[in-house]
């Protein structure tokens, strides 16, 4: 059985891409469409690049969930895979898709988590908090930001001479080495 899979992101989409561009050969997979909620996003372009469509949802839409379940469910889709998407998933979301959404955050959580935790943030806080290791949790999506159950963790060192973007760099080779395997482990 294919596993159709809903990519959800708001901003570059370069995990988006990598697990497209990693997965999509897989007769295991099938990536119908990208969802965002901002229509100037860079995934966008990226999407177009690949041969798959993105469609825009406003906020309200993500918030209400019911006409992003219509679609999701036209679409046939199986599973969720956020991807830099930065809104809350609401409860109907969740509840249509039990223990089918999965996030990736880029840090080890349950540290550096939470809301407004997010993209270069996590990575400023890290550097400050002088720790000497990070990395990446996938984990299951609930209603709250970063708390469901965590499906992977993987370490980087962090260098005290480090700067944030290094710390971003070394973050996002892990996210784009263990996100599609993790997603082929689960759903494959
Ligand atoms: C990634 O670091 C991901 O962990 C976080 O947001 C970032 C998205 O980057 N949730 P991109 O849009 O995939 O390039």
């Amino acid at each position: 059985m294919t596993s159709r899979i809903a990519i959800f992101a708001s901003g570059s989409g370069s995990n988006a891409e990598n697990i497209i561009t990693t997965l999509r050969e897989n007769p295991a997979f099938e990536f119908p469409v990208i969802l965002s909620n901002k229509a100037d996003a860079f995934v966008h372009l990226r999407a177009q690049t690949m041969g798959i469509q993105s469609v825009t949802f406003t906020r309200d839409d993500f918030a209400n969930g019911e006409a992003i379940i219509d679609y999701l469910k036209h679409q046939r889709i199986d599973y969720i895979v956020l991807a830099g998407f930065l809104l809350k998933i609401p409860e109907n979301i969740i509840k249509s898709f039990p223990e089918k959404i999965i996030n990736i955050h880029p840090a080890l959580l349950p540290n550096f988590g939470g809301k407004g935790m997010y993209g270069n943030k996590v990575h400023e806080a890290v550097k400050n908090a002088g720790v000497t290791e990070t990395g990446i949790t996938i984990h299951y999506v609930t209603e709250h930001y970063d708390e469901g159950n965590i499906i992977f963790q993987a370490q980087c060192p962090v260098a005290t001479t480090d700067s944030p973007t290094d710390i971003a760099n070394k973050v996002h080779a892990l996210e784009y080495k263990f996100y599609p395997a993790i997603i082929q482990k689960i759903w494959g």
